[in-house]
């Protein structure tokens, strides 16, 4: 079984896969240059924080490669470079991801050595497929950190497996591989620590279902599907009998005090979780982390177009359970003239998180109940 895949890569090579038509099918689009890549982001063909920093740099990156830059002057190349950049950062405003990456690659554009257009051009696809490896070795060291703290902190053991539940998706398809919030999962199964995993529908955009469940399916874990919904009952009725202990979320922008920005539901969930003596984990790399922002007031949420609630895309399937792709329609969910609120994100604020668990290990708060990223990132702080 090969491994899920929603970049794949060789130098002057960018494929992406549309997530729009899983789980029934899997197309890769070319992405040849930086519009392409803004689009892909825009229309959430590729969609999770790390997933849409990697395609916007490398979008970028092959754009580069293939067709250089109509400028003489490093100054001129830097600047340019620097354009295009601030034309994708614009795609999507709430994952922080993005926003570090473009200030590392603007970074290592600027560094002395670069002396001409040619440098600048090499050093930013360098950088670029620098930020593409390390977010696979990344999620790794999470799904260990994560592990690890739920043993400490929840008694999982291979005699005493736990249940967790997750939320929207946060697995290779969000991520270079492996994933945060799912990639705890992951390590969680491959140690024999876990009993069963749930996963929420995620309306309005159904990542949940449409690619949490096809990643739990797809890797052999045992899952339930949800609904939104359902959580609440879910922890009242099945909490003692599955021991589900833990609800392990990913994030798009986690602020300087833990305030954290994820999928919308996320809050609510959190909510729930304290009331049911559940734990609250959020799993970010570093890259998610954006400590110029004090708190989740700051966090610009996205709102998206109605239709994500008002309508949904339907296709036959067939009495073998396949589906007739070519029958595919768009159906109203429904009346077309109501009102309609579509924040994708909320803000989970800190009180209700235990840990962030990041690359660097799991962070937790201190006596004053606050969150102290300066332990694992002093150079950012
Ligand atoms: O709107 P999306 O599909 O891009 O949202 C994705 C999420 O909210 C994920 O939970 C988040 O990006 C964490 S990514 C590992």
């Amino acid at each position: 079984m090969s491994t899920l895949q929603a970049v794949r890569y060789t130098r002057g090579k960018l494929e992406v896969l549309d997530q729009l038509r899983l789980p029934h099918e899997f197309h890769y689009d070319l992405v040849s240059n930086r519009t392409e890549a803004f689009d892909s982001i825009a229309t959430m063909r590729v969609r999770g924080a790390p997933a849409i920093a990697i395609v916007a740099s490398l979008g970028l990156a092959v754009e580069l490669h293939n067709q250089g830059l109509a400028t003489e002057s490093a100054a001129d190349t830097v600047a340019q470079i620097d354009e295009a950049l601030d034309y994708l950062k614009q795609s999507r405003p709430t994952a922080v991801d993005l926003t570090n990456a473009i200030n590392q690659l603007k970074a290592r554009i600027r560094a002395p050595e670069n002396a001409d257009k040619n440098t600048i051009i090499a050093a930013f696809i360098e950088e670029s497929e620098r930020i593409f490896e390390k977010d696979l070795q990344t999620n790794l060291a999470i799904g260990a950190s994560g592990t690890e703290w739920l043993r400490s902190n929840t008694g999982a053991a291979t005699d005493k497996p736990i249940s967790v539940l997750t939320h929207c998706n946060t697995g290779s398809l969000a991520t270079s591989g492996h994933g945060t919030a799912l990639g705890i999962i992951r390590t969680l199964q491959s140690s024999g620590l876990l009993r069963h995993a749930y996963c929420t529908e995620t309306r309005p955009y159904n990542q949940g279902s449409r690619l949490t469940a096809f990643e739990l399916v797809y890797e052999g874990i045992p899952s339930t599907l949800i609904t939104d919904s359902m959580a609440a009952s879910l922890f009242r009725t099945q909490k003692d009998k599955t021991n589900i202990t833990a609800v392990i979320v990913g994030a798009d922008r986690v602020v300087r005090n833990g305030d954290t920005a994820n999928k919308i539901g996320t809050y609510q969930l959190a909510v729930l979780a304290k009331h049911h003596g559940i734990k609250f984990i959020v799993a970010a790399p570093t890259t998610s982390l954006d400590l110029e922002t004090e708190t989740g007031d700051g966090i610009k949420i996205e709102e998206r177009k109605k239709e994500e609630l008002t309508q949904i895309t339907g296709a036959v399937v067939r009495p073998d359970g396949t589906i007739d792709e070519s029958s595919k329609v768009r159906v109203a969910t429904a009346d077309q003239r109501v009102g309609v609120w579509n924040p994708a994100f909320d803000v989970t604020p800190a009180e209700l998180i235990d840990t962030v668990v990041t690359e660097k290990g799991a962070v937790e708060k201190g006596p004053d109940g606050k969150f102290d990223f300066s332990k694992i990132l002093p150079e950012r702080w």
